[in-house]
């Protein structure tokens, strides 16, 4: 794992606002590695070991959640040296870092369905989400064969199940049996890659997250573009529907706008 010095990591930038949960689609490994004249699997290497400084520094900035979508429903699409080659650096990430992040306070969540994934695989993760599941510190969200509209159907299922009359099926019963059950919603969700749609991650709970879209590779991802995407972040006004604050008279509170 190339760790980035702490030394060459440039000065924090003071923020007056951070997002508290932090989603990325980790996207351009492919063309990183083919920019260098490597192969796919090389480039999906390099931005696995982009990770742990990339969280360290949304971490000293005070992030709480950070999201990962790290291999999505769709991906098993892709050739299956390639699928493996992505599960493998899975079960490397939770081998290599599990006890550090441990002992730093993150907890380990996964969202996606466990059933289809290998055994070499679900077995890590398995064990680091409980052996974390007291950690308060920072989440850490890994996205193993995730989707966001299975997650919705998952959680309808769920609410089928539980018996839940229709008049009782309101959004919190709903975000309530989504993967992210008690965690904030994204604040803000970074696509790098120089792509700009969400690919179906994260469809319900990203509603109003701000979006940042970044050229950047993500392999080339670092504490600076970290830095860049919080200034921009800090910049945005949030207004969740309503209109800025000290322009309206009175409101009508089952209204809303864009
Ligand atoms: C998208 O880039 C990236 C992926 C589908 C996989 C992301 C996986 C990792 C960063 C490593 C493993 C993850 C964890 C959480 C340990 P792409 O292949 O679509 O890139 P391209 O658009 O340039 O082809």
């Amino acid at each position: 794992m190339v760790v980035e010095p702490a030394l060459t990591a440039p000065p924090l930038p003071r923020l007056h606002v951070v997002p508290q949960h932090v989603a990325i689609i980790m996207d351009g490994n492919g063309r990183w590695a083919q920019g260098r004249g490597l192969g796919r699997a090389d480039g999906h290497r390099a931005g696995a070991e982009t990770i742990r400084p990339v969280m360290e520094r949304f971490g000293q900035h005070g992030v709480e959640v950070l999201t990962l979508f790290g291999f999505s429903t769709e991906n098993w699409g892709r050739p299956r040296t390639e699928v493996q080659s992505i599960l493998k650096l899975g079960r490397d990430f939770i081998d290599t870092h599990l006890d550090e992040l441990d002992e730093a306070g993150v907890q380990l969540r996964h969202l996606g369905d466990l059933d289809r994934l290998p055994g070499f695989l679900r077995g890590r993760v398995e064990k680091a989400v409980e052996r974390t599941s007291s950690n308060s510190k920072m989440v850490l969200n890994l996205a193993f064969n995730y989707g966001g509209r299975a997650d919705i159907v998952e959680a309808v299922q769920q609410l089928i199940r539980d018996g839940v009359p229709p008049a009782e099926v309101t959004e919190e019963a709903i975000a309530s049996r989504l993967a992210t059950a008690g965690l904030s919603d994204p604040d803000l969700l970074i696509r790098t890659g120089g792509e700009a749609r969400i690919s179906n991650f994260l469809v319900w709970q990203a509603t109003y997250a701000e979006y940042y879209f970044t050229d950047t590779l993500w392999p080339d991802f670092r504490a600076e573009q970290v830095d860049a995407a919080l200034v921009e972040f800090s910049r945005r006004q949030r207004r969740f529907g309503l209109v800025p604050s000290g322009d309206d008279e009175d409101s009508l509170s089952a209204e809303s706008g864009a």
